[in-house]
Order: C-alpha cells, then sequence, then structure tokens
C-alpha cells in the first residue's frame, strides 16, 4: 500500500497502558513495559512505510503527578533500558532521534541517554523520530512565548513583527512540519494538551485499541483510513 499518500507527520497519543494491565490482573508497570513493544512495532512499520516523521507522546508535564513509583519505572527503568537495547537498531535502521519536553526536569540518567542518542544519530536521513518527554502543548506555548518576549524586551523584535510563522520557530517543533494525522488509542476522544498549536489541521483518528495491542495491522488501518480524508484547509 505504500503510496504517496501517506501522511508525512504522523502524532501518536500512546494510551490505555494501565487499563491494558489492569484488564488482566497485573501492574500498570507491565502495560507500560508491553506499550513499549508497541512503539518499537509501530517504529518499525513507520520504516517500512516511509512516514517522514513519527511523533510519540511518551511522558505529559500533567504525568508528573502520578505515583513516584510509575514516574521513577517510566523515566529511570523502561525508558533507559530502551535507549540501551533499542538504540543500534534505530541507528542502523537510518532512524534520526530528536526529544522534545521540559527536557531539564528529566533525570541525569535519562538525560544523558538522550544526549547520546541524538548526538549518534544527528546525521541520519531515515524516518526522524520525535519523543515528547515531560512535554505539554500548553508548555510548549508558554516556553516559545516567553522566548518572544525576551527578544522584544531587548528590542530585537518588534510587536508587530509576531506573525505565526515567527511564533512556530520558538516552539519545540521549530522546522518540523505539522503532523498530518493524530492517532489516539484506547477510546478517549481527546488531546490532552499534545501539541496544541501544530495539531490544529491534524486529521485525529481515535481508536478503541488500548496501546498494548495496538500492532502493525492497527497503525496500518489508521493511514489507510487518513487515505480517504479529504484536506482542505479551510477552504472549500
Ligand atoms: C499512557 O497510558 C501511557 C504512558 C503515560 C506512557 C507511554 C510510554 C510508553 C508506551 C513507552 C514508549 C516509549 C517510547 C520512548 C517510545 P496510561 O498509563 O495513561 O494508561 P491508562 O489511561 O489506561 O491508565
Amino acid at each position: 500500500m505504500i503510496s504517496s499518500q501517506l501522511p508525512h507527520h504522523v502524532a501518536i497519543i500512546m494510551d490505555g497502558n494501565g487499563r491494558w494491565a489492569k484488564r488482566r490482573g497485573l501492574p500498570r508497570v507491565a502495560g507500560h513495559k508491553t506499550g513499549l513493544e508497541s512503539a518499537r512495532v509501530i517504529i518499525e512499520t513507520a520504516v517500512e512505510y516511509g512516514i517522514d516523521i513519527l511523533t510519540l507522546f511518551a511522558f505529559s508535564t500533567e504525568n508528573w503527578q502520578r505515583s513516584s513509583e510509575e514516574v521513577h519505572y517510566l523515566l529511570e527503568n523502561l525508558l533507559v533500558l530502551a535507549f540501551e537495547n533499542e538504540l543500534e537498531q534505530l541507528h542502523k535502521n537510518n532512524v534520526q532521534l530528536l526529544f522534545v519536553g521540559d527536557l531539564d526536569r528529566l533525570g541525569s540518567k535519562l538525560g544523558e541517554k538522550l544526549r547520546i542518542a541524538r548526538e549518534l544519530t544527528a546525521s541520519n536521513s531515515g524516518l526522524k523520530l520525535i519523543i515528547a518527554l515531560s512535554y505539554s502543548g500548553k508548555w510548549d506555548i508558554t516556553q516559545a512565548m516567553a522566548k518572544i518576549a525576551n527578544k522584544v524586551a531587548r528590542a530585537e523584535l518588534g510587536a508587530r513583527d509576531i506573525t505565526e510563522q515567527v511564533i512556530a520557530e520558538y516552539l519545540s517543533c521549530a522546522s518540523i512540519p505539522d503532523p498530518d494525522l493524530l492517532i489516539r488509542t484506547s477510546g478517549e476522544q481527546r488531546l490532552s494538551n499534545f501539541m496544541l498549536w501544530q495539531l490544529a489541521y491534524a486529521e485525529l483518528y481515535f481508536t478503541d485499541v488500548l496501546w498494548p495491542d495496538f500492532r502493525r495491522k492497527e497503525f496500518i488501518s489508521a493511514l489507510e483510513l487518513y487515505k480517504t480524508r479529504d484536506r482542505r484547509f479551510g477552504k472549500c
């Protein structure tokens, strides 16, 4: 099915790990562990299909409010191990890794893994894999506004110079085209503070499938449905 009508940029809210685990009488972390397998399969499928950009919402600003055990497992254990185990294969697959979010809030162990991954894959020309960590759309817009306010205060930018393009340049995904398709798993139909600016014209795809069960077949279904969408961007 590989086709030019595929989305260039797919963004995913990977939701439902906790419910997947609960239904099986397992601890929540078991859902995250299996969810990581789904992420691996979706990344491989995105490479296979020649998707240009894949953005995964791995940890939100709001997720800091979860139990310290869960936050620790996700950020100090699962993700650290994931980079140790997967980085070489991602690099072999020509994937370029980028990270967005308030990364200074992350621990030094994970921070170091992100730095290594970013530097190792910086010249890769295949899939751009953006992982959003300690990220929220409101955080992103706020940090952009603070930078712009500084420029204005130093008279390096005038109020009249502030256009949509200028604002976009200060957002985390500056120079990355906006997502064409947003996928959210687990039946929830909301954006939950994800890429609020960049999703303005994205096609939305919601599925009841929980993230740990979202694999190649489910991803291809979403890509197929995207091809049927008529994107008018406000024009008739
Ligand atoms: C949402 O499910 C999932 C998360 C907060 C963590 C997502 C992270 C992974 C799947 C690891 C993948 C990471 C990378 C780097 C690709 P939930 O816990 O909110 O589920 P619930 O709504 O059922 O409780």
